[in-house]
């Protein structure tokens, strides 16, 4: 069987320059202090900025997809001013397996999977998501797999998080809860449970397990977690069930079938879900989700960048549009809001903007889970195949629809950011955004650091520090702040 990301079936293969450019892999693990700086790097605040993304080990022999590599995961500390780089692979057990072979056992999506490895027919890269829970990385990989845990110090993998043999595997997005020291995780599968939901305690204990009983395959990327309930996803994008008995693999998005959310009490069983229906959609990132209290009773909330919905001429919607948009890995997303009454079971929503095209958004951690004002996303430019060209950030304002954002044209390409609070920050967005960005004319990498605050960020970087060597564009990045490093170090 031969399978890509989301297939659609019907669709040429198409080439991408997955592996051209600054999609390339480094080959080197390093450290690097003491680098150029053009500008000044605050000093009022601290903690790590940590990405994780494709880095293939063994040069490709195959036809490459842009989410083959090997997980690397690369840190940027910050301490009083002084930047330190450092790299390092996510030993995977599969990894471990080709090193110890001397060369690729595993090829990739665009490739054949192994019939000879039904415990691996995929290599687990762990190339997707990291966040840190409990003193540790986890890194994570988006098809779910087992997750690795990672030292944050010296990058050092320290082997599976299996949570004392509680868990085989999870899915990115997987998120940790900063106020409680507890990591919510979801794992999804194209055989049942197609879904499950669970709580890890602060003690690397499972805590709570539930089956998400769903009709069928879900492809769901994330979920939302609020202070007392976990919002997972059922979007009418799944995998056609009679084509995957036939031996295919097709991905088809039902325009006549609304999008559902299981809104769970986080300790709850599958009895205590509430399912709310909403309009048919297929969302990737979630940017928050929390709860309010409205005059028809409790709503929960969740805020998220999910496709552009086009349309036909006769009003229906434009599946076949959507279905391509996602097979060609095109940017064209909008920001967008649910609420969910507990009380009356009705689900509201509404466009928060669709003048911008951003995803990867991410916010202010101490706001997890709680109501936020704030989302930091990714400018992307409409249409391309694998457009790997992120040319600006944007900062959201929820409340009002508005937003400010930096671009300094094709001079700098952006990877998700990380939001480093200022030391004693008195509002949510009282501190900095942190990323690595790509600059095509210098061919380097540089490490940006924004001013967050009210309309700052479009005055571009306030220091910009130059990486001797390049770094690859990647996928999800978080920020770690040393309070939160100091707990557990
Ligand atoms: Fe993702």
């Amino acid at each position: 069987m031969k399978r890509d990301d989301l297939v659609v079936e019907g669709l040429p293969e198409h080439e991408i320059p997955a592996l051209d450019g600054n999609n390339a892999p480094v080959h080197r693990e390093d450290v690097f202090t003491d680098m150029e700086v053009i500008g000044e790097v605050p000093a009022d605040f601290g903690g790590m900025y940590v990405r994780n993304g494709p880095n293939s080990f063994y040069q490709p022999q195959w036809r490459y997809h842009a989410y083959d590599g090997d997980g690397m995961i690369h840190t940027v500390m910050f301490d009083q001013g002084r930047v330190t780089y450092r790299n390092r692979w996510v030993q995977t057990a599969g990894l471990q397996e080709e090193v110890q072979a001397g060369h690729a056992l595993w090829q990739g999506l665009k490739e054949p999977m192994r019939r000879d490895r039904p415990d691996a027919p995929l290599k687990n890269t762990a190339n997707t998501d990291v966040k840190y829970h409990a003193g540790r990385l986890i890194a994570m990989w988006y098809r779910s797999g087992m997750p690795y845990a990672v030292d944050p110090l010296t990058l050092e993998t320290l082997g599976p998080a299996d949570f004392e043999g509680a868990i085989n595997k999870l899915s990115a997005h997987s998120r940790p809860d900063p106020h409680t020291g507890e990591l919510l995780w979801f794992d999804y599968s194209l055989t049942e449970p197609y879904m499950q939901y669970g709580v890890i305690g602060p003690d690397r204990k499972l805590k709570h397990q539930v089956d998400i009983p769903l009709p069928g395959p879900r492809l769901p990327h994330d979920m939302a977690v609020t202070e007392h309930y976990t919002i997972l996803h059922d979007f009418p994008l799944y995998p056609d069930i009679e084509a995957m008995q036939a031996g295919r693999y097709k991905v088809k998005f039902h325009a006549d079938q609304p999008t559902r959310f299981a809104v769970i009490p986080r300790y709850g069983g599958a009895e205590t879900i509430r399912w709310f229906e909403a309009k048919p959609c297929y969302m990737l990132h979630v940017v928050n989700a929390w709860e309010e209290q409205g005059a028809e009773g409790l709503e929960v909330v969740m805020v998220g960048t999910p496709y552009r919905m086009h349309k036909l001429e006769d009003g229906s919607i434009d599946a076949r549009k959507l279905e391509k948009t996602i097979h060609y890995r095109q940017r064209d997303f909008i920001l967008y809001e649910w609420r969910f009454n507990m009380s009356t079971g009705q689900t509201h929503e509404r466009v928060i903007d669709d003048l911008l095209n951003s995803e990867f958004p991410i916010i202010n951690s101490d706001y997890q889970g709680r109501k936020n004002r704030y989302s930091f996303n990714i400018l992307f430019p409409y249409g391309g195949k694998e457009e790997p060209r992120f040319p600006g950030l944007v900062k959201h304002d929820l409340e009002t629809g508005g937003f400010v954002a930096y671009s300094g044209g094709h001079q700098f390409f952006y990877n998700e950011p990380g939001f480093a609070p200022r030391d004693g920050a008195k509002s949510e967005d009282d501190g900095y955004l942190v990323t690595i960005a790509w600059t095509p004319k210098e061919q380097r990498s540089e490490i940006h650091i924004f001013d967050a605050r009210a309309g700052r960020m479009a005055d571009g970087p306030v220091a910009r520090v130059v990486l001797p060597r390049r770094v690859p564009n990647g996928f999800h990045a978080t920020f770690v702040t040393r309070q939160v490093m100091d707990r557990w170090q």
